[in-house]
């Protein structure tokens, strides 16, 4: 294909999620997979490689700051030191100034994690986002406000703690895009061997999740009209289902099916009766071989 995209022979990607992210200091969680598939058919399809650059202030999307600069990969864009950003995100009408977005790569559920598994906690909390009009998105903008109003509870650095139930902590919930929510939740998990964090059982607002660009890019149409191509095919969802965490088993209902179908271990009291029978038949044949062994003593004398 000639056009302006070939231009570019390596492309400087910004993410910030392993395991493209190779090096192990950067960040921990175990996703990246989604984006990882769709770049290497793009960089297949397209005819050119990449090199990843991870954001060297802050692993995340990035924020914007008095003066007028972002941090994280948004700032990558605004300074044009890389040509596209794979990490998926959700549009934000305040990066417009400063990045071009992509075509829906895919939608998302917005996803609460909780702690595990206190049942009271879990409804109070919810209950604040009961709000079900999900196409114009009062919840967000509930949530957006809270924010604005307690500044110091944000939590910026989500992506990059080893274990989310370090920070989800009583009385306290986390929004999250759900499947990267099931990532925390399964890596928690494996370092606590228990659940200490699950999700609330309703998702909501559904939103598209785009791939960003810096502000007038040239490769925007072509890669645009690629991933069309690729969603088309059936290659996003094909990605989305090799990157999912199988099944979430600190599901709270999935908890409760686990603890109903529960296999409990015999134990020796349980089959006392199956011995007891089993050594009377041996002690009964014993006597019988016994007294064969008389009559046919008698029999032949
Ligand atoms: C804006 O402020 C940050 C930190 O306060 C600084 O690192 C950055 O260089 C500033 N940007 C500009 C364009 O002055």
């Amino acid at each position: 294909m000639l056009n302006k995209a070939s231009d570019f022979l390596c492309w400087l990607v910004a993410l910030f999620l392993s395991p493209l992210v190779k090096d192990k200091e950067l960040t921990t969680v175990s996703m990246g997979i989604f984006e990882e598939i769709i770049l290497n058919i793009l960089a297949d399809k397209m005819k050119f490689t990449y090199e990843i650059i991870p954001p060297s202030d802050i692993l995340t999307l990035g924020y914007l700051q008095p003066n007028g600069s972002w941090t994280g990969t948004t700032g990558q864009l605004q300074r044009k030191e890389v040509d596209m950003c794979v990490t998926t995100s959700a549009p934000a009408s305040s990066k417009t100034p400063v990045q071009d977005i992509s075509y829906p790569v895919v939608y998302v559920d917005s996803a609460i994690v909780i702690p595990f598994p206190k049942e009271e906690t879990k409804w109070i909390v919810t209950s604040t986002f009961k709000n079900k009009e999900a196409s114009t998105n009062p919840t967000l903008k509930k949530i957006a406000d809270n924010m604005r109003k307690h500044p110091e509870r944000r939590i910026l650095n989500a992506f990059t703690v080893d274990d989310i139930s370090t920070i989800v902590k009583e009385e306290a919930a986390l929004v999250l895009v759900k499947s990267t929510a099931e990532s925390f939740i399964e890596n928690s998990y494996k370092i606590n061997k228990e659940c200490r964090v699950t999700l609330a059982e309703k998702t909501f607002f559904s939103r598209p999740q785009t791939f960003s660009y810096p502000k007038h890019s040239p490769i925007v149409k072509t890669v645009d009209y690629n991933l069309l191509l690729l969603q088309q095919a059936g290659l996003i969802q094909y990605a989305e289902k090799r990157s999912a965490v199988p099944y979430n088993r600190c599901s709270v209902s999935e908890a409760k099916k686990i603890a109903a179908n529960k296999v409990v271990p015999l134990k020796l009291k349980d089959v006392a009766g199956a011995f007891s029978i089993l050594i009377l038949g041996f002690i009964l044949s014993f006597i019988l071989l016994f007294i064969e062994c008389i009559f046919k003593k008698m029999s032949t004398k």
